[in-house]
């Protein structure tokens, strides 16, 4: 797919004012600093479509994209920022989960993973909590430039074995980097089949 048209719509922390556009949605989560609003970049082309820092926490809020003006792409606030307070923490918890549970146009989650790392039990029980609200997600691994060719391999191995220790099946994977540029087609592609597909269910 090639991005024509990247578009900042609004910022929110209330699922019941987000756009009410009834075209498919596809929303990136993660930690904190993981990498999820550069790679929303890195996707769209843009350089500063999404804020990003090197200081985790930085986005706060549910902010919609509109792209190509037929999908909308979501960046949320990272899970396990540890220098919020407990009280915006929960409040946070329950926006996000509010968002997920209510937010009828989504199609499918994108949980990012930081390619250097073992699995995280917070990723993985937020894949799991995915899982039983019956959220379809993908996993993106992020970073990849800072290992090598071999290394990425032998980390999504490792990854892709836990995950098996808990799922019947893989769920589809990416392995990216936002300052190399990688990934990028493959992400755009199966967000364009997703979207085809729906496209033909709605014509049948
Ligand atoms: P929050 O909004 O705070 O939850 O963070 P985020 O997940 O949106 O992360 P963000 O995109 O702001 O990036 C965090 C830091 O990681 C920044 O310093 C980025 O430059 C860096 N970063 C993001 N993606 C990559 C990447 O692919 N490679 C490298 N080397 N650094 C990256
Ligand atoms: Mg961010």
């Amino acid at each position: 797919m090639k991005v024509k048209s990247a578009e900042f719509v609004m910022s929110n922390s209330d699922v019941a004012k987000c756009p009410k556009n009834p075209i498919p949605e596809y929303a990136f989560i993660g930690r904190s600093n993981v990498g999820k609003s550069s790679l929303i970049n890195m996707l769209t082309d843009r350089k500063s479509l999404a804020k990003t820092s090197g200081r985790p926490g930085k986005t706060q809020l549910i902010n919609h994209f509109i792209i190509n003006d037929n999908w909308f792409l979501v960046d949320l606030p990272g899970y396990g920022y540890a220098r919020v307070s407990k009280s915006s923490k929960k409040k946070f918890q329950k926006f996000i989960t509010n968002y997920f549970e209510q937010r009828q146009q989504l199609v499918s989650a994108f949980v990012l993973v930081d390619i250097r790392h073992q699995p995280q039990p917070i990723d993985l029980e937020f894949m799991q909590y995915l899982g039983e609200s019956g959220i379809p997600f993908g996993i993106i691994f992020t970073k990849a430039d800072k290992l090598k060719s071999k290394a990425i391999d032998k980390h999504v191995d490792d990854y892709c074995k836990v995950l098996l220790e808990i799922w019947e099946e893989l769920p589809p994977y990416f392995v990216t980097s936002s300052s190399k540029k990688m990934g990028q087609e493959e992400v755009l592609n199966f967000i364009e089949v997703t979207n085809e597909e729906i496209e033909n269910l709605r014509n049948q």
